[in-house]
């Protein structure tokens, strides 16, 4: 027997109960299994827009919550996630993690309509046909794929390049002239300005020595910043952001330049490096296969603008 509730107000016990589900597959899985924007809203109790709907196994003496799928406003319309115990926790007799989470997929979108719809983004990992057939049903369309791409460290070669550490204050400017002109089709890492950037800066996990400038000339032409995830199981160093000056482009400093971030990551003892790049991003996308990244998981949008019912 399985209960689903929809939650459009969480009670503070409704609260502590979602974070601790996502706290628990988070220490059986070495990441937390919801991105960090609806994590933090469920944390902060939901704001506006919020909705949770909730699957509980009622076999046993205690009822036992199997999965969760949430609605939390963001930038542009509304973010859905469904998060479910892994396959192997549920029993033969009952459905499996994938039919569950497409159940709640469905039952989520359906309760965002009856609030009244609106812009709705849909994020999968590694998406089956069966996800791709429900988000069309529902007027969804796929908008966006993520690579998440993975490599071992160190890797055999280092950089033939030599980079310096960015300096917050001085580099800034240049940086983000650079950055912008690489960025120009690339949505949320272009049109940066200098409050984008301090802000980025001012993070905790920020750490100068693992932003790499590379310049010739006085002039700089790329960057490889990076960024350390301890927390992880295990930690993981992200190429976090990486881009050639447009007019330098196609002489190798791609590859020189990912490697310096590497090397950065292997020299401060991280073992596992991982980067995000759309899968569009075909010259990315081959720099990184060149370098003995493969794809790990691959993240898909699938959004629209729905009606009320
Ligand atoms: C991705 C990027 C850093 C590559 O820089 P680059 O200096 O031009 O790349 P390199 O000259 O080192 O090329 C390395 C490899 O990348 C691939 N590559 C580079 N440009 C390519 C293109 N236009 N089309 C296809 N593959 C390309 C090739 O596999 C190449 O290896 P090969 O020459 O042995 O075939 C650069 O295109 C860039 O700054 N893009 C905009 C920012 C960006 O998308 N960053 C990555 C975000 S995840």
């Amino acid at each position: 027997m399985r209960r689903v509730d929809i939650l459009r107000h969480l009670r503070p016990d409704d609260r502590d109960q979602l974070v601790g589900f996502i706290d628990e597959l988070a220490a059986v899985q070495g990441a937390r299994p919801l991105s960090d924007h609806l994590w933090l809203d469920l944390v902060g109790g939901g704001a506006a827009g919020f909705v949770a709907v909730t699957a509980t196994e009622l076999a046993g003496d205690t009822p036992r919550l199997i999965a969760m799928a949430q609605v939390s406003a963001a930038n542009d319309g509304v973010v859905l996630e469904v998060v479910t115990r892994p396959d192997g926790d549920l029993t033969d007799a009952r459905p499996d993690a994938a039919a569950v989470a497409l159940d709640l997929a469905d039952t989520a979108i359906d309760a965002f309509r009856r609030n009244g719809g609106g812009r709705l983004t849909w994020w999968v990992d590694d998406a089956t046909d069966a996800v791709g057939e429900l988000a069309a049903e529902h007027g969804l369309v796929l908008e966006r794929s993520l690579h998440e791409m993975r490599r071992p460290l160190p890797h055999p070669d280092r950089s033939a390049v030599a980079t310096r550490a960015f300096v917050p204050g001085v580099d800034d400017s240049a940086w983000l002239t650079i950055n912008n002109r690489a960025f120009a089709d690339h949505g949320e890492q272009g049109g940066w300005t200098a409050a984008t950037l301090a802000q980025r800066l001012a993070e905790p996990w920020f750490d100068a020595d693992g932003f790499r400038l590379y310049e010739a000339d006085g002039q700089l032409l790329g960057f490889c910043w990076t960024k350390v995830h301890a927390e992880l199981r295990p930690p993981l160093g992200e190429i976090y952001a990486i881009a050639v000056d447009p007019a330098a482009h196609g002489r190798g400093l791609g590859r020189e330049l990912t490697l310096a971030g590497l090397d950065s990551l292997a020299d401060r003892g991280v073992t596992h490096a991982n980067l995000y790049v759309d899968a569009a991003n075909t010259a990315a996308v081959r720099l990184y296969h060149r370098l003995g990244f493969a794809v790990h998981r691959t993240r898909s949008a699938y959004s629209g603008r729905l009606g009320a019912p």
